[in-house]
């Protein structure tokens, strides 16, 4: 009953099947049957890969729990499933619901996202090979496939180490993005910079060898539309915390200090290769944060484009200060709403680990929408505050605001400071993914691309 010539072109070089579990399915109750088996041996795994012992043209038939698709934990043992799969492939998509494709879709594309480059031993390929038979599948499909990669692109700047990618390589990689249309990409020189009086962003820069770079991204998806939201990723190419110098403990993973710019670069990628209907723009101050002979020093005092003084208290707090002139570059730019995303803080690891990133707001029916996406997507973001004893915290004696408060409630502290950046009351959400973004184990996890790609797609 299921041989070569049917429509599922399997051939001699097929070694695995892909199919739904469902047995509801026609699809997938004829492999179940041509296997010998009833749908109560699958048990509930998630992910099963069976031998077809030659009942079937293939080597192997791995069937996938369709509810599974949507729950974080089971989702992860598909993805590990399918990324240990060194075979060839052929995914019988019409064994799965509609609703299911695109989920299934982004979950193979991740599988096959390997950091290998830098290993110099030969790394095995797989090969997935995809069919639809419907028009509209492969919409599913595509729109899946994009938030793969998309995602694996993210993770991809991330786990590059600093040699690799410094601000000018991140500015070429962006500037790339003007091969989709509906995207203008425009890189700003230090001169440039220095032409806007970008004087804390500039302040991190001065210690380094590497020029930094603004990169701006715009992609208008409504014209006719107003809202004009703005996605501000911390580009800290490699934070050695500068004259306040990190611990040779606390150092190393620093190259994961672009996080932000990483998830916004793939936020938008997604967003304009999908066409969303929106208008949204990229803003990223990159640089890395080093001792030189030149580097800021504490008690140095750096004034913002904004035209606000700030004391340095630690080199190492940069974040903000290259953060607050990317703030007012977006209000510059005419951005309605904006939500910054940073490797901002350690005292965010210490609050939530890796489990949440964590929220502050001046709006919180913006925030409320962003949660709601997040929680569909099956990301967790929680809401911290911004309570005013944190605003006291940067009271300076010597400038407008001090980069650095006490040691209690760091991540509240630094997100007051980026406070002082948004002009009265425009939305904003600063997402610290200090804790989320990256971990020694994995590298980077991508996470909260597709949350923010997902708020306008
Ligand atoms: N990039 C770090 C924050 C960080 C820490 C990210 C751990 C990922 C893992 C940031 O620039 C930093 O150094 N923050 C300081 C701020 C302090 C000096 C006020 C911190 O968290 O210690
Ligand atoms: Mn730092
Ligand atoms: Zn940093």
């Amino acid at each position: 009953m299921f041989n070569k010539q049917d429509t599922f072109k399997l051939t001699e070089e097929t070694k695995t099947v892909i199919t739904s579990k469902q047995s509801d399915n026609p699809v997938a109750k004829m492999v179940i049957e041509s296997l010998g088996i009833t749908v109560e041996d699958l048990g509930d795994e998630a992910f099963l890969k069976v031998q077809s012992l030659g009942k079937i043209p293939a080597k192997y038939v791995v069937f996938i729990d369709e509810p599974a698709l949507s729950n974080t934990k089971k989702s992860k043992k598909i993805l590990s499933g399918l990324a240990a799969l060194k075979e060839d492939s052929i995914v019988l998509l019409d064994s799965f619901e509609e609703t299911n494709v695109s989920e299934l879709f982004e979950l193979i594309t991740k599988s096959q996202y390997r950091f290998n480059k830098f290993k110099t031993e030969d790394q095995p390929k797989t090969n997935i090979i995809t069919y639809t038979t419907t028009k509209d599948l492969q919409a599913l499909v595509h729109q899946g496939i994009v938030f793969g990669e998309a995602i694996n692109h993210t993770k991809e700047l991330i786990n590059t180490p600093y040699n690799y990618l410094n601000a000018e390589k991140l500015a070429e990689y962006a500037k790339a993005l003007n091969n989709i249309p509906g995207v203008t990409v425009k890189i700003y020189e230090k001169s440039d910079c220095e032409a806007m009086n970008m004087g804390a962003f500039l302040g991190v820069n001065k210690g380094s060898t590497d020029a930094p770079k603004l990169i701006h991204i715009e992609y208008l998806g409504n014209p006719d539309h107003d809202e004009k939201t703005a996605l501000i990723g911390k580009g800290v190419m490699y934070d050695t915390g500068g004259y306040s110098l990190k611990t040779p403990q606390s150092m190393p993973s620093m190259k994961m200090d672009m996080g932000g710019a990483a998830t916004v670069l793939g936020a938008i990628e997604a967003i304009s290769r999908l066409e969303a209907k929106a208008n949204v723009s990229v803003v990223v101050a990159a640089t890395d944060n080093r001792i030189g002979d030149n580097a800021v020093v504490p008690d140095d005092i750096l004034t913002s484009a904004k035209g606000l003084t700030i004391e340095i208290v630690s080199t190492d707090a940069e974040g903000r200060l290259t953060l607050a002139d990317a703030l007012w570059f977006a209000q510059e730019k005419g951005a309605t709403r904006m939500i910054d995303v940073a490797t901002l803080t350690g005292a965010v690891v210490a609050a939530l680990g890796d489990a949440y990133t964590g929220a502050f707001t001046n709006d919180e029916a913006f925030l409320h929408e962003v949660q709601n996406v997040a929680k569909q997507n099956n990301e967790d973001i929680w809401h911290l505050p911004i309570h005013e004893k944190y605003r006291e915290e940067l009271k300076s004696f010597s400038a407008d605001i001090s980069n650095k408060g006490g040691r209690m409630a760091g991540a509240s502290i630094a997100a007051a400071f980026l406070e002082k950046f948004v002009d009265n009351n425009r939305p904003w959400i600063h997402l610290d993914i200090a804790g989320t973004s990256y971990n020694s184990k994995e590298g980077a996890t991508g996470r909260v691309v597709k949350t923010l790609a997902k708020l306008f797609v």
